[in-house]
């Protein structure tokens, strides 16, 4: 089992963890712990980024894009392009919308140490749009993962 393997497989589950661990994060503003809310979404956002970056390294060094998915048997599928494409592109709106939700509701937080109105609507809005993309993110890399090294 090789290192690239581990990892990519970790990244796995913290991806599939994410949603939930967010929408805990969610359900402790229902009990007024916005500091701990606060803290779970930012540490989570970097735990992810990081994780993404370091695969980003990693697939570099392998070779670039491909490299890693070229041992799947359905490499050449019309179904696994079509999968390995819709991910890619999910993940990234979904990361752009999530960091943009973080500086955004951070910056505004810190000058009025609350949410109010507008802001708290839009970042709801922005936040359950980045909770269905880290759901999206998780399945559509599971299902990609699966072909790779399971079937
Ligand atoms: C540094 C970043 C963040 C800050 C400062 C922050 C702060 C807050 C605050 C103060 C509230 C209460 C707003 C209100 O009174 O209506 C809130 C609610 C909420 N936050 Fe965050 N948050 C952050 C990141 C996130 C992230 C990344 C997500 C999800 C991806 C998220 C999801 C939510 C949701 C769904 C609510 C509404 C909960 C409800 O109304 O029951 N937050 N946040």
């Amino acid at each position: 089992m090789s290192l690239t393997f581990i990892f990519i497989f970790c990244l796995l589950v913290v991806a599939m963890f994410a949603p939930f661990i967010s929408l805990y994060a969610v359900s402790l503003i229902k009990k007024k712990e916005y500091q701990r809310h606060i803290k779970i979404q930012k540490r989570l956002f970097w735990v992810c980024v990081i994780g993404v970056v370091i695969f980003e390294v990693q697939l570099r060094m392998a070779g670039g894009s491909g490299s890693l998915v070229a041992q799947s048997k359905y490499v050449d599928t019309s179904f696994f392009r079509y999968i390995l494409t819709a991910h890619i592109i999910g993940a990234v709106l979904t990361y752009l919308i999530w960091a943009f939700t973080i500086f955004w509701s951070d910056n505004k937080f810190r000058k009025k140490r609350t949410l109010p109105g507008f802001s708290s609507k839009t970042h709801r809005k922005l936040a359950y749009i980045s909770i269905i993309g880290l759901f999206y993110t998780a399945i559509t890399a599971l299902i990609v993962w699966i072909l790779t090294f399971y079937l």
